[in-house]
Protein backbone atom coordinates (compact mmCIF):
# COMPACT_ATOMS: atom_id res chain seq x y z
CA UNK A 1 0.00 0.00 0.00
CA UNK A 2 1.45 3.60 -1.03
CA UNK A 3 2.38 5.73 1.89
CA UNK A 4 0.04 8.57 0.76
CA UNK A 5 -2.84 6.53 0.46
CA UNK A 6 -2.51 5.11 4.25
CA UNK A 7 -2.19 8.78 4.99
CA UNK A 8 -5.41 10.05 3.46
CA UNK A 9 -6.97 7.06 4.58
CA UNK A 10 -6.14 8.09 8.65
CA UNK A 11 -7.05 11.50 7.75
CA UNK A 12 -10.72 10.28 6.30
CA UNK A 13 -10.71 8.55 9.38
CA UNK A 14 -10.22 10.83 11.78
CA UNK A 15 -12.31 12.83 10.06
CA UNK A 16 -15.38 11.03 10.15
CA UNK A 17 -14.91 10.19 14.03
CA UNK A 18 -14.72 14.14 14.32
CA UNK A 19 -17.85 14.90 12.42
CA UNK A 20 -19.35 11.62 14.32
CA UNK A 21 -18.98 13.34 18.17
CA UNK A 22 -20.57 16.63 16.43
CA UNK A 23 -23.96 17.64 15.42
CA UNK A 24 -24.10 17.76 11.77
CA UNK A 25 -24.78 21.16 11.72
CA UNK A 26 -21.51 22.46 13.65
CA UNK A 27 -19.55 19.73 12.00
CA UNK A 28 -20.64 21.20 8.61
CA UNK A 29 -19.62 24.83 9.51
CA UNK A 30 -16.67 23.78 10.50
CA UNK A 31 -15.62 22.08 7.56
CA UNK A 32 -17.30 23.97 4.79
CA UNK A 33 -16.82 27.83 5.07
CA UNK A 34 -20.00 28.44 3.30
CA UNK A 35 -23.13 26.49 2.08
CA UNK A 36 -22.05 26.76 -1.71
CA UNK A 37 -22.13 23.73 -3.57
CA UNK A 38 -22.65 22.03 -7.04
CA UNK A 39 -26.36 23.42 -7.08
CA UNK A 40 -25.36 27.15 -6.21
CA UNK A 41 -26.79 29.78 -8.98
CA UNK A 42 -24.55 32.59 -9.60
CA UNK A 43 -24.95 36.24 -10.64
CA UNK A 44 -22.28 39.02 -10.17
CA UNK A 45 -20.66 42.02 -11.48
CA UNK A 46 -18.93 42.70 -14.73
CA UNK A 47 -16.76 45.88 -13.97
CA UNK A 48 -12.75 47.17 -14.37
CA UNK A 49 -11.50 47.80 -11.57
CA UNK A 50 -14.75 46.07 -9.12
CA UNK A 51 -12.75 45.84 -5.78
CA UNK A 52 -14.51 48.81 -4.46
CA UNK A 53 -18.00 47.81 -5.43
CA UNK A 54 -20.30 46.90 -2.48
CA UNK A 55 -23.07 45.16 -4.25
CA UNK A 56 -21.58 41.42 -3.88
CA UNK A 57 -22.42 42.62 -0.05
CA UNK A 58 -25.38 43.69 -0.63
CA UNK A 59 -26.56 40.78 -3.12
CA UNK A 60 -25.76 38.05 -0.51
CA UNK A 61 -27.65 39.44 2.05
CA UNK A 62 -30.49 39.41 0.13
CA UNK A 63 -29.92 35.57 -0.90
CA UNK A 64 -28.80 34.76 2.94
CA UNK A 65 -32.41 36.58 4.19
CA UNK A 66 -33.93 34.39 1.26
CA UNK A 67 -32.24 31.18 2.21
CA UNK A 68 -31.89 30.89 -1.60
CA UNK A 69 -28.35 29.01 -1.99
CA UNK A 70 -27.32 31.69 -4.81
CA UNK A 71 -24.50 33.87 -4.93
CA UNK A 72 -23.29 37.29 -6.65
CA UNK A 73 -19.46 37.62 -6.97
CA UNK A 74 -17.58 40.37 -8.55
CA UNK A 75 -15.72 40.13 -12.26
CA UNK A 76 -12.85 42.36 -12.97
CA UNK A 77 -13.29 41.95 -16.88
CA UNK A 78 -10.51 43.87 -18.47
CA UNK A 79 -11.92 46.07 -21.40
CA UNK A 80 -10.65 43.72 -24.45
CA UNK A 81 -12.34 40.59 -22.92
CA UNK A 82 -15.94 42.28 -22.26
CA UNK A 83 -17.19 40.57 -25.59
CA UNK A 84 -15.58 36.83 -24.12
CA UNK A 85 -17.25 37.36 -20.71
CA UNK A 86 -20.34 38.28 -21.78
CA UNK A 87 -20.50 35.46 -24.08
CA UNK A 88 -19.75 32.92 -21.54
CA UNK A 89 -23.10 33.64 -19.69
CA UNK A 90 -25.17 31.21 -20.90
CA UNK A 91 -22.54 28.85 -21.13
CA UNK A 92 -21.48 28.34 -17.57
CA UNK A 93 -25.34 29.11 -16.35
CA UNK A 94 -24.47 32.47 -14.71
CA UNK A 95 -28.59 34.32 -14.13
CA UNK A 96 -26.99 37.26 -15.02
CA UNK A 97 -25.00 40.20 -14.01
CA UNK A 98 -25.02 43.87 -13.42
CA UNK A 99 -22.82 46.00 -15.14
CA UNK A 100 -20.76 48.83 -14.11
CA UNK A 101 -17.78 51.61 -15.60
CA UNK A 102 -16.34 51.14 -18.11
CA UNK A 103 -18.76 48.21 -19.44
CA UNK A 104 -22.08 49.67 -19.51
CA UNK A 105 -22.11 50.79 -23.15
CA UNK A 106 -19.79 48.43 -24.33
CA UNK A 107 -21.88 45.08 -23.49
CA UNK A 108 -24.43 46.19 -25.30
CA UNK A 109 -23.15 45.07 -29.14
CA UNK A 110 -22.96 41.58 -27.24
CA UNK A 111 -26.23 41.26 -25.94
CA UNK A 112 -29.78 39.90 -28.05
CA UNK A 113 -32.13 42.09 -26.86
CA UNK A 114 -32.42 45.69 -25.00
CA UNK A 115 -35.15 46.89 -22.65
CA UNK A 116 -36.48 50.35 -23.93
CA UNK A 117 -35.07 51.85 -20.76
CA UNK A 118 -31.43 50.75 -21.93
CA UNK A 119 -32.41 51.51 -25.35
CA UNK A 120 -33.12 55.47 -24.53
CA UNK A 121 -30.30 55.19 -21.99
CA UNK A 122 -27.72 54.30 -24.39
CA UNK A 123 -26.18 52.22 -21.36
CA UNK A 124 -26.84 48.55 -20.02
CA UNK A 125 -26.13 47.87 -15.52
CA UNK A 126 -28.17 44.89 -15.75
CA UNK A 127 -27.87 41.68 -18.14
CA UNK A 128 -30.56 38.76 -17.74
CA UNK A 129 -29.94 35.37 -18.80
CA UNK A 130 -33.32 34.65 -20.42
CA UNK A 131 -34.23 30.53 -20.27
CA UNK A 132 -33.59 29.84 -23.63
CA UNK A 133 -29.97 31.56 -23.16
CA UNK A 134 -30.58 34.81 -24.75
CA UNK A 135 -29.38 37.78 -23.41
CA UNK A 136 -31.37 41.11 -22.05
CA UNK A 137 -29.66 44.12 -21.35
CA UNK A 138 -31.55 46.46 -19.33
CA UNK A 139 -31.32 49.96 -16.95
CA UNK A 140 -32.84 49.79 -13.51
CA UNK A 141 -30.51 53.02 -12.68
CA UNK A 142 -33.67 55.25 -13.45
CA UNK A 143 -36.62 53.03 -12.01
CA UNK A 144 -34.10 52.60 -9.20
CA UNK A 145 -33.86 56.41 -8.23
CA UNK A 146 -38.01 56.53 -9.21
CA UNK A 147 -38.51 53.51 -6.74
CA UNK A 148 -35.99 55.67 -4.01
CA UNK A 149 -37.97 58.77 -4.76
CA UNK A 150 -41.12 56.98 -3.88
CA UNK A 151 -40.00 55.13 -0.87
CA UNK A 152 -39.67 58.83 0.48
CA UNK A 153 -43.08 59.13 -0.08
CA UNK A 154 -42.43 61.77 -3.46
CA UNK A 155 -44.47 60.81 -6.13
CA UNK A 156 -42.34 62.84 -9.09
CA UNK A 157 -45.50 62.75 -11.53
CA UNK A 158 -46.55 66.73 -12.74
CA UNK A 159 -43.52 67.73 -11.35
CA UNK A 160 -41.09 70.12 -12.67
CA UNK A 161 -37.97 68.92 -12.90
CA UNK A 162 -34.56 70.39 -12.64
CA UNK A 163 -31.59 67.90 -13.33
CA UNK A 164 -27.90 68.96 -13.04
CA UNK A 165 -25.61 66.92 -14.89
CA UNK A 166 -25.43 65.42 -18.56
CA UNK A 167 -23.72 62.69 -17.70
CA UNK A 168 -24.23 58.42 -17.70
CA UNK A 169 -26.66 58.62 -14.30
CA UNK A 170 -27.93 62.09 -15.60
CA UNK A 171 -29.54 60.12 -18.43
CA UNK A 172 -30.54 57.37 -16.60
CA UNK A 173 -32.67 60.02 -13.74
CA UNK A 174 -34.08 61.87 -16.94
CA UNK A 175 -35.11 58.58 -18.46
CA UNK A 176 -36.71 57.65 -15.36
CA UNK A 177 -38.30 61.15 -14.22
CA UNK A 178 -39.96 61.43 -18.15
CA UNK A 179 -41.14 57.56 -17.64
CA UNK A 180 -42.72 58.68 -14.11
CA UNK A 181 -44.68 61.57 -16.19
CA UNK A 182 -43.15 64.77 -14.98
CA UNK A 183 -44.57 67.70 -16.12
CA UNK A 184 -41.01 69.11 -17.51
CA UNK A 185 -37.62 68.59 -17.32
CA UNK A 186 -34.46 71.35 -17.17
CA UNK A 187 -30.56 69.79 -17.99
CA UNK A 188 -28.06 72.30 -16.53
CA UNK A 189 -24.88 70.95 -17.54
CA UNK A 190 -20.89 72.74 -17.57
CA UNK A 191 -20.55 71.45 -21.05
CA UNK A 192 -23.65 72.93 -22.89
CA UNK A 193 -23.60 71.02 -25.63
CA UNK A 194 -24.20 67.77 -23.56
CA UNK A 195 -27.48 68.98 -21.69
CA UNK A 196 -28.45 70.04 -25.66
CA UNK A 197 -28.10 66.46 -26.76
CA UNK A 198 -29.67 64.68 -24.29
CA UNK A 199 -32.20 67.04 -23.63
CA UNK A 200 -32.86 66.35 -27.91
CA UNK A 201 -32.44 62.45 -27.17
CA UNK A 202 -35.02 62.05 -24.55
CA UNK A 203 -37.46 64.75 -26.12
CA UNK A 204 -37.51 62.09 -29.26
CA UNK A 205 -38.28 59.62 -26.93
CA UNK A 206 -41.02 61.80 -24.38
CA UNK A 207 -42.79 64.28 -26.78
CA UNK A 208 -45.17 65.28 -24.29
CA UNK A 209 -42.86 66.37 -22.21
CA UNK A 210 -41.30 69.82 -22.22
CA UNK A 211 -37.32 69.12 -21.86
CA UNK A 212 -35.11 71.94 -22.14
CA UNK A 213 -30.83 72.53 -21.01
CA UNK A 214 -29.13 75.62 -19.96
CA UNK A 215 -25.60 75.90 -18.79
CA UNK A 216 -24.00 75.20 -15.21
CA UNK A 217 -23.83 77.27 -13.02
CA UNK A 218 -24.56 79.94 -14.77
CA UNK A 219 -28.37 79.33 -15.14
CA UNK A 220 -28.90 77.88 -11.47
CA UNK A 221 -30.52 81.46 -10.47
CA UNK A 222 -32.95 81.73 -13.55
CA UNK A 223 -33.78 78.09 -13.45
CA UNK A 224 -34.16 77.31 -9.31
CA UNK A 225 -37.28 79.52 -8.98
CA UNK A 226 -39.43 76.65 -11.40
CA UNK A 227 -38.24 73.48 -10.09
CA UNK A 228 -40.24 71.32 -7.84
CA UNK A 229 -37.51 68.57 -7.76
CA UNK A 230 -33.71 69.10 -8.05
CA UNK A 231 -31.04 66.69 -8.50
CA UNK A 232 -27.69 66.48 -8.85
CA UNK A 233 -26.00 64.20 -11.37
CA UNK A 234 -22.71 65.45 -11.12
CA UNK A 235 -19.87 64.29 -8.83
CA UNK A 236 -19.69 67.92 -7.27
CA UNK A 237 -19.62 67.22 -2.90
CA UNK A 238 -18.15 63.28 -3.52
CA UNK A 239 -14.98 62.44 -1.02
CA UNK A 240 -12.56 63.40 -1.50
CA UNK A 241 -13.81 66.68 -2.67
CA UNK A 242 -16.46 67.32 -0.14
CA UNK A 243 -16.61 70.71 -0.58
CA UNK A 244 -17.95 71.01 -3.98
CA UNK A 245 -21.03 72.63 -4.75
CA UNK A 246 -23.20 71.86 -8.02
CA UNK A 247 -25.48 75.18 -6.63
CA UNK A 248 -24.77 78.44 -6.53
CA UNK A 249 -24.36 79.13 -2.66
CA UNK A 250 -26.49 82.47 -2.43
CA UNK A 251 -29.50 80.79 -4.28
CA UNK A 252 -31.67 79.11 -1.69
CA UNK A 253 -33.88 76.57 -1.29
CA UNK A 254 -37.76 77.00 -0.69
CA UNK A 255 -39.49 74.71 1.78
CA UNK A 256 -41.60 72.98 -1.01
CA UNK A 257 -38.92 72.04 -2.63
CA UNK A 258 -37.36 68.71 -2.78
CA UNK A 259 -33.47 67.92 -3.66
CA UNK A 260 -31.96 64.66 -4.69
CA UNK A 261 -28.15 64.21 -4.25
CA UNK A 262 -27.08 61.17 -5.99
CA UNK A 263 -23.72 61.50 -4.16
CA UNK A 264 -23.52 59.20 -1.38
CA UNK A 265 -20.72 59.49 0.05
CA UNK A 266 -20.36 61.59 2.31
CA UNK A 267 -23.90 60.98 2.94
CA UNK A 268 -24.89 64.59 3.80
CA UNK A 269 -23.53 66.58 0.98
CA UNK A 270 -22.72 70.06 1.44
CA UNK A 271 -26.22 70.33 -1.30
CA UNK A 272 -28.09 68.60 1.02
CA UNK A 273 -27.02 70.87 3.84
CA UNK A 274 -27.70 74.05 2.49
CA UNK A 275 -30.92 72.38 1.40
CA UNK A 276 -32.04 70.77 4.44
CA UNK A 277 -31.07 74.58 6.61
CA UNK A 278 -33.85 76.32 3.86
CA UNK A 279 -36.13 73.76 5.11
CA UNK A 280 -36.30 71.50 2.27
CA UNK A 281 -36.69 68.16 2.10
CA UNK A 282 -33.02 66.53 1.48
CA UNK A 283 -32.60 63.15 0.25
CA UNK A 284 -29.11 61.09 -0.35
CA UNK A 285 -28.24 59.27 -3.17
CA UNK A 286 -27.54 55.77 -1.36
CA UNK A 287 -31.40 54.63 -1.39
CA UNK A 288 -30.89 55.08 -5.74
CA UNK A 289 -27.94 52.42 -5.19
CA UNK A 290 -30.20 49.78 -3.03
CA UNK A 291 -33.27 50.12 -5.34
CA UNK A 292 -31.51 49.67 -8.80
CA UNK A 293 -29.70 46.49 -7.28
CA UNK A 294 -32.97 45.19 -5.54
CA UNK A 295 -34.68 45.77 -9.27
CA UNK A 296 -31.86 43.74 -10.91
CA UNK A 297 -31.84 41.15 -7.88
CA UNK A 298 -35.88 40.70 -8.65
CA UNK A 299 -35.29 40.36 -12.69
CA UNK A 300 -32.86 37.35 -11.76
CA UNK A 301 -34.79 35.79 -9.35
CA UNK A 302 -38.11 36.51 -10.13
CA UNK A 303 -39.01 36.89 -6.48
CA UNK A 304 -39.66 40.20 -4.48
CA UNK A 305 -36.25 41.61 -3.05
CA UNK A 306 -35.63 42.36 0.38
CA UNK A 307 -35.33 45.68 0.19
CA UNK A 308 -34.87 46.50 4.18
CA UNK A 309 -32.42 43.54 4.25
CA UNK A 310 -30.20 44.97 1.31
CA UNK A 311 -30.70 48.74 2.73
CA UNK A 312 -29.30 47.43 5.80
CA UNK A 313 -26.56 45.69 4.58
CA UNK A 314 -25.62 48.58 2.43
CA UNK A 315 -25.67 50.81 5.79
CA UNK A 316 -23.36 48.83 7.37
CA UNK A 317 -21.17 48.86 4.81
CA UNK A 318 -20.53 52.52 5.06
CA UNK A 319 -20.53 52.77 8.50
CA UNK A 320 -17.86 50.77 8.73
CA UNK A 321 -15.70 53.11 6.04
P1 LIG B 1 -21.75 59.68 -14.18
O1 LIG B 1 -21.75 58.36 -14.84
O2 LIG B 1 -21.61 59.61 -12.67
O3 LIG B 1 -22.90 60.51 -14.60
P2 LIG B 1 -20.10 61.15 -15.98
O4 LIG B 1 -20.80 60.52 -17.12
O5 LIG B 1 -18.61 61.27 -16.04
O6 LIG B 1 -20.40 60.41 -14.61
O7 LIG B 1 -20.72 62.62 -15.77
C1 LIG B 1 -20.23 63.49 -14.82
C2 LIG B 1 -21.10 64.76 -14.79
O8 LIG B 1 -20.59 65.61 -13.75
C3 LIG B 1 -21.05 65.57 -16.07
O9 LIG B 1 -22.28 66.21 -16.25
C4 LIG B 1 -19.96 66.58 -15.77
O10 LIG B 1 -20.02 67.78 -16.50
P3 LIG B 1 -19.33 67.88 -17.96
O11 LIG B 1 -20.22 67.16 -18.90
O12 LIG B 1 -19.24 69.33 -18.22
O13 LIG B 1 -17.98 67.23 -17.80
C5 LIG B 1 -20.25 66.87 -14.32
N1 LIG B 1 -19.09 67.40 -13.61
C6 LIG B 1 -18.00 66.72 -13.18
N2 LIG B 1 -17.14 67.56 -12.57
C7 LIG B 1 -17.69 68.80 -12.63
C8 LIG B 1 -17.29 70.08 -12.16
N3 LIG B 1 -16.13 70.27 -11.52
N4 LIG B 1 -18.11 71.13 -12.39
C9 LIG B 1 -19.28 70.95 -13.03
N5 LIG B 1 -19.73 69.77 -13.50
C10 LIG B 1 -18.95 68.69 -13.28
Amino acid sequence: MCKSWIGQAKMSESLQNESASVPSSEADSEIFPTDINAATTLVGLFGWPVSHSISPQMHNAAFVARQMNWRYLAFAVPPNRVPEAVGALPALGLRGVNVTVPHKQAVMPHLQHWTPAAEAIGAVNTIVVEEDGQLTGDNTDGAGFIADLQAHNVDPAGKRALVIGAGGSSRAVVYGLAEAGVKSITILNRTVTKAVDLASTMQSYFPEIKIGSAAFPDDVTGSAQDADLIVNCTSLGMEPRIEGLPWEENVEFREDQIVYDLVYNPAMTRLLQLASTDGATAIGGLGMLVYQGAIAWEKWTGEAAPVAVMQQATNIIFERR
